[in-house]
């Protein structure tokens, strides 16, 4: 099964988490394409089997939404049926806390776009609040995490 990754990171966290999905998707045999927002055509879908969407956490810890504005704009363009037959998941970081709201909120979005099979991934915790700057990584264990989330992802 061939998946598409749509993300958005702002300092890079999120990118390490899709980068750590990707790996365990593709240790499974499976094939991952890694596509940031603002390089993603809706029409592109068409082409894969599941989409995984990693947004980081823009205040999930305290309102019940959570998720980037860019990742937002990215699904504009998606008609509401678009993801009908679809594997979907979402991933998440956050500084603190509501990474869990976003990939709940992530998955919102996705059924609104015709998603029927919605698998949640991890949210771990790397950078700091308002992405500021570039903070601590997403440490090993979480690392793993991600990893084995690909491979069930694909199973
Ligand atoms: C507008 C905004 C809102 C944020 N809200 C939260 C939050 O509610 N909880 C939290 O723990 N971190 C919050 N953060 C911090 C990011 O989730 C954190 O820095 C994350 O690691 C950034 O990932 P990135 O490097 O992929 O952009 C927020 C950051 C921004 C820019």
């Amino acid at each position: 099964m061939k998946i598409l990754i749509l993300y958005f990171s702002k300092t890079g966290h999120t990118l390490e988490a899709v980068n750590a999905t990707a790996e365990g998707i593709r240790a499974a045999g499976s094939d991952a394409d890694i596509v940031e927002v603002h390089d993603f055509e809706a029409a592109a879908v068409a082409g894969y089997g599941g989409i995984i969407l990693a947004s980081p956490c823009w205040s999930g810890s305290v309102t019940p939404w959570g998720v980037a504005r860019p990742v937002l704009r990215a699904l504009d363009g998606l008609q509401p049926d678009s993801l009908k037959g679809k594997r979907c998941g979402g991933i998440s970081v956050h500084s603190k806390m509501g990474g869990k709201t976003t990939v709940k909120c992530l998955g919102n979005l996705l059924s609104g776009k015709g998603c029927e099979d919605y698998r949640p991934g991890p949210a771990a915790k790397a950078g700091v609040p308002f992405s500021l700057w570039t903070g601590p990584s997403v440490g090993a264990q979480d690392e793993e995490r991600f990893k084995d989330y690909g491979a069930e992802f694909v199973a």
